[in-house]
């Protein structure tokens, strides 16, 4: 049952760059020319956050390990991590169900 049921909620998934891994979706080659200088994509696209997380994480590498302001490349490279490596919805990752509800 499943099986028959799984295809209608399956995306397309975008093709990934053979050498980083990274979605080739709009901005990716900005961000593989930004975000490999110091560390390997992996860390990109093992990673799940939300757009301001992923935010957060640039400001510690600005203040913490020298990652050059990003200027009009930020918003692009903003939109593309949110877009690919989020944590919810719109990711290969479809199995990740939403956090339960505890009061
Ligand atoms: C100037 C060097 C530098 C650049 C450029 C850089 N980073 Fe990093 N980044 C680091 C360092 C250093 C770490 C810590 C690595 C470690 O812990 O082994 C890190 C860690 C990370 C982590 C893991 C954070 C965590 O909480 O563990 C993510 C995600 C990340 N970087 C994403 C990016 C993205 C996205 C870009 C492009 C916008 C980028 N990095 C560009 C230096 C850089």
């Amino acid at each position: 049952m499943l099986l028959i049921i799984l295809p209608v909620y399956a995306r397309q998934p975008l093709p990934n760059d053979p050498d980083t891994g990274l979605a080739i979706d709009s901005n990716w080659e900005q961000v593989r020319a930004v975000c490999t200088i110091c560390h390997s994509a992996k860390l990109v696209t093992q990673n799940r956050m939300s757009r301001q997380a992923w935010l957060d994480t640039i400001r510690w590498m600005q203040k913490e390990h020298g990652l050059i302001a990003l200027n009009d490349l930020e918003a692009p490279i903003l939109d593309y991590l949110a877009r690919n490596y989020n944590v919810r919805g719109h990711s290969k990752i479809r199995s990740r169900r939403r956090n339960l509800e505890l009061n």
